[in-house]
């Protein structure tokens, strides 16, 4: 089946298009269309998202962005004649876009010159994400799961980035497979707005059994980067820096927040808070001490995280150990990972994305769209009741 996924839940405009086949069995993925627009430059001098633009920014791009999409897909054809909307019709997309009115002229002018794709099912993210981000998204997609006839599957961001972790390279550049995967299972999540250990019994089975009380990872990266006057999104700022410094040495030591509770919880304002108090100390901060203390609290934050994930993965005898989300792209966390699992727990298998899977996309709704269509096979049973969902939980 094929499947047209959108993810608008933060900075990133993105739009798959995907040829899904294989059943739970065998999932085999062939890419037809991949299109991503980043905003993190525009974001840059906020020092995070601002959700206002993010959402003014989503409604202007997304339907160029389909059209792209549907153009790489070869599923853009052009209609002999011009077909009528009707007024009814007119006034639908009218009402559901009111919101996103500069699509609206556009999307029906569209819909009369063009053909109906050969698409069997648009999805999209439905939370958690900025709301007004994650609406524009989700209206464009109602609006086309209505032009086409087709279902509309709600997808959760998180599960997307379960699965972009199990995402592997099939026969040829095109083509992704999944490796079949052992449970109990363990899910870390570590994003801008998450950081989470999930306990997968089977698939699309969650249950969380730890998060942050408050800061995310992600938001902490992003965080002391901008104390050191780099723009958002810090995380690959402080891990360029971080890996200038070899030794593993630090003249400013940080905490290891949470780092013995008994517990899978996570706490990363603390830190955040004491590399401020570290730069405030020093007179004149030199590239050489910001390195330093980038390479601390990396190291800190690992360190967290390793103690907490295999804890929990000795606690629940878990098998796999799947990584997901924007900070999974860190080589020191993807490789202190690596290391301790081969070296100390052979039995357990680790699965990280590829690097442009970690951060947001669309291919990993895309792919989670198909595992909800085997199990839900007629999607939303009245898309009306899809809903942003800020805070959506797995
Ligand atoms: O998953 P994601 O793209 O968006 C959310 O769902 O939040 O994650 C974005 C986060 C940002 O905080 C960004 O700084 C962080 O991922 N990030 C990194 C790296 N690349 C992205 N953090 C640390 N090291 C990186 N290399
Ligand atoms: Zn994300």
């Amino acid at each position: 089946m094929k499947i047209l996924a959108i993810e608008t839940s933060c900075d990133e405009t993105a739009i798959s298009i995907v040829d899904a086949r294989g059943g739970f069995a065998h999932p085999t993925f062939t890419i037809l269309g991949n299109q991503l627009l980043s905003q993190a430059s525009m974001h840059a001098k906020y020092g995070g998202v601002f959700p206002n633009l993010a959402k003014r920014e989503h409604s202007k791009n997304i339907l160029p962005l389909c059209i792209l999409a549907l153009k790489e897909a070869k599923l853009f054809e052009k209609s002999k004649k011009t077909l009528n909307i009707n007024e009814k019709e007119r006034a639908f997309y009218k009402e559901l876009l009111t919101r996103e009115h500069d699509i609206i002229e556009p999307f029906i002018k569209l819909l009369s010159q063009t053909k109906k794709p050969k698409i069997d099912a648009v999805a999209v993210t439905a939370g958690p994400g900025l709301e007004p981000a994650l609406w524009v998204g989700i209206n464009f997609a109602k609006a086309l799961s209505h032009a086409w006839n087709v279902p509309l599957l709600p997808i959760n961001h998180m599960e997307g980035h379960i699965v972009a972790s199990l995402l592997q390279k099939g026969s040829s550049k095109k083509e992704i497979i999944l490796p079949k995967i052992t449970f109990p299972a363990l899910a870390l999540l570590i994003s801008g707005g998450h950081t989470e250990l999930v306990l997968m019994k089977d698939r699309m089975k969650y249950k969380k059994i730890g998060s942050t009380r408050d800061d995310a990872i992600g938001e902490a990266f992003d965080k002391v980067a901008r104390m050191m006057n780099f723009p958002y999104p810090g995380g690959p700022h402080i891990s360029k820096l971080a890996k200038t410094i070899k030794d593993g040495s630090s003249r400013f030591p940080l905490p290891r927040p949470m780092l013995h509770s008994n517990d899978f919880d996570f706490s990363f304002s603390g830190i955040k808070t004491a590399v401020l108090y570290t730069i405030k100390k020093i007179p004149r901060l030199t590239p050489k001490m910001k390195a330093e203390i980038a390479n601390e609290f990396e190291l800190a934050v690992t360190e967290v995280l390793i103690k907490k994930t295999l804890g929990a993965a000795q606690k629940y005898k878990v098998r796999t150990i799947l990584i997901g989300g924007g900070v999974s792209a860190n080589e020191r966390i993807r490789n202190t990972f690596t290391k301790k699992i081969t070296a100390e727990f052979p039995n357990i298998k680790l699965y990280l994305p590829t690097k442009d899977l970690s951060t947001d996309n669309a291919l990993m709704i895309a792919t989670s769209a198909y595992f909800r269509s085997l199990s839900n096979k007629k999607g939303a049973k009245n898309t009306k009741n899809i809903r942003a969902k800020g805070n959506l939980s797995l």
